[in-house]
């Protein structure tokens, strides 16, 4: 098999063997996701139901493309971790390509074997601990444009997006971080970098939506007619922006150990073109502030959503993360017991990327029930996070809130990261590159607000909440409303 979309007949699985729902023509297995009626990880969670204790992995199709979902952790770890070489590609990489999509298609999320490595290991140094550290101070100045902002509001009477004003927090500190630029995101009605932010990421326009579909359902097409995700004008405000923080920094005086310097000498030494450098800091910033954006974004709203943990939390900051001049204390921010646990319960209960779509690379057998599977080059494997997440045989009431779940006596985070059951980055050798920056922005955000403001959910928050059927991130439909009352 050339590649995992080369089309198969539906009795695939039957033939080798597999336990497989049985599909329907022309969805497969995925009838909400492509009628537009669910996101696709509602079809997989059904699947993922229907084989439950019954196996560790299962076959399904996607339209008329075979793929495996994965039951066990155990064959999670091995395909994520253990046998990496045989499952080091994302699958969504055969989606973009290099030169109708530049900015995207270098990011390592998409890249491939040689190159991914390359690329990998060229922008891994550059999250240290001491660079994370050095960015701690611009991280600052815009938790104050953060808690200045909602004390403004607030007289409006009016309840609060907290996805919306999460995402203003986090493209100021990514743009403040990688462009040295302030993305204005608290002043300005709709700031540039924002928009033209959404613009890159927006595959959930009908246009983008379509392309999509089409390459999933005739993934030959890329090979007359280059597809192109991203618009001109997006892709040129990146790199004008870029080469305007390359060129300010040098002018400057200001010797910052920090990400933005980090690529400079990079340039220097390797000879990067300015569609590398743009590239980098796209990467960054496309990463960096939807992921973290919708992180505390339901950070706050489980704090709001439970006041036990909220006044919990209130007194262990107050008492315990902030020193006598009323600024957070960056080392006990990262360590700080009870705030891990409340970060990893709501990205347990909303992991932000809900499934990992891993291509085999390299031809491999696993034993399923005792019976050898031969899993093909090119076959997609996928590993469905939130349903793993919300499985009663890892987790007590798994859809409930309760962060002490990862108390010290039950192992604390570690024990279930070990176990497999608990990824919200990932793991192997493709884990989250910007998990540590991601950690650090998310905790200061809820430490800045939780401080200040009381938090409860206000009504128009529809629930239960559902998943839009188009997202590609955990997005939740008509927003998450809060009320926020000044603590004086
Ligand atoms: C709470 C926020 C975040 C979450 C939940 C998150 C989650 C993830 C996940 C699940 C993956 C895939 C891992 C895998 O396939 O094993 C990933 C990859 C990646 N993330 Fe994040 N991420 C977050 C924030 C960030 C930030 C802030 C950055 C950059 C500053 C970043 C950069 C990347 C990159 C470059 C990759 C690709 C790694 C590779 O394929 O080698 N992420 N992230």
């Amino acid at each position: 098999m050339s590649s995992s979309h080369v089309l198969t007949k539906y009795d695939y699985f039957e033939k080798r063997g597999l336990l497989a729902p049985k599909p329907k023509f022309p969805f497969g297995n995925c009838k909400g996701a492509y009628t537009g009626k669910q996101n696709i990880i509602y079809d997989l969670n059904d699947i993922y139901q229907q084989f439950r204790k019954k196996t560790s992995f299962v076959g399904y199709f996607e339209a008329k493309t075979p793929k495996i979902l994965v039951i066990s952790p155990d064959v999670a770890k091995d395909v994520m971790i253990k046998y990496f070489k045989n499952f080091h590609d994302n699958e969504i990489a055969s989606l973009f390509d290099k030169e109708a999509d530049p900015l995207l298609a270098r990011n390592p999320f998409v890249l491939k074997g040689e190159e991914w490595k390359e690329k990998r290991a060229e922008v891994t140094p550059a999250f240290t601990s001491t660079r994370l550290r050095s960015l701690f101070p611009l991280v600052e100045e815009v938790l104050e444009r953060f808690k200045n902002y909602v004390h403004k509001e607030i007289p409006k009477n009016e309840p609060f997006d907290i996805r919306e004003i999460s995402a203003k927090f986090t493209t100021d500190v990514v743009s403040s971080c990688i462009f040295n630029a302030d993305a204005h995101s608290f002043t300005k009605e709709k700031p540039e970098i924002r928009e033209m932010g959404r613009k890159l990421l927006d595959f959930t326009s009908s246009g983008a939506q379509f392309k999509f579909l089409i390459l999933t359902m005739f993934p030959w097409i890329r090979k007359f007619h280059k597809i192109s995700f991203v618009p001109k004008a997006v892709h040129e405000f990146f790199i004008n922006l870029m080469e305007q923080a390359v060129t300010m920094r040098e002018k400057s005086n200001i010797k910052r150990d920090d990400y933005l310097s980090y690529l400079i000498e990079l340039k220097k030494k390797k000879n990067l073109a300015d569609i590398d450098m743009a590239a980098h800091g796209v990467t960054f910033f496309t990463d960096g502030f939807e992921t973290s954006s919708l992180a505390i974004a339901y950070m706050l709203y489980e704090i709001a959503n439970d006041k036990r943990v909220q006044e919990k939390l209130r007194k262990q900051i107050n008492e315990e993360l902030i020193d006598e001049n009323g600024k957070i204390i960056y080392e006990k921010m990262l360590e700080h017991e009870y705030l891990d646990q409340i970060f990893h319960e709501t990205l347990r209960l909303h992991p932000i990327i809900m499934f990992f779509n891993r291509e085999c690379t390299e031809e491999i057998t696993f034993d399923c029930n005792g019976k050898d599977f031969k899993i093909e080059k090119g076959m997609s494997v996928n590993v469905p996070i939130y349903s793993i997440h919300r499985d009663p045989d890892y987790y007590v009431n798994p859809t409930e809130f309760v962060p002490e779940r990862f108390d010290a006596e039950n192992g604390g985070v570690k024990e279930f990261r070990n176990r497999g059951v608990l990824m919200p980055f990932g793991d192997g050798s493709r884990i989250c590159l910007g998990m540590r920056f991601a950690l650090m922005q998310s905790k200061a955000a809820v430490i800045e607000i939780v401080r200040n403001f009381e938090l409860s959910v206000n009504d128009k928050t529809q629930k239960p909440l559902k998943i839009g059927a188009t997202e590609i991130f955990n997005v939740k439909s008509g927003g998450l409303w809060l009320d926020m009352k000044a603590i004086k």
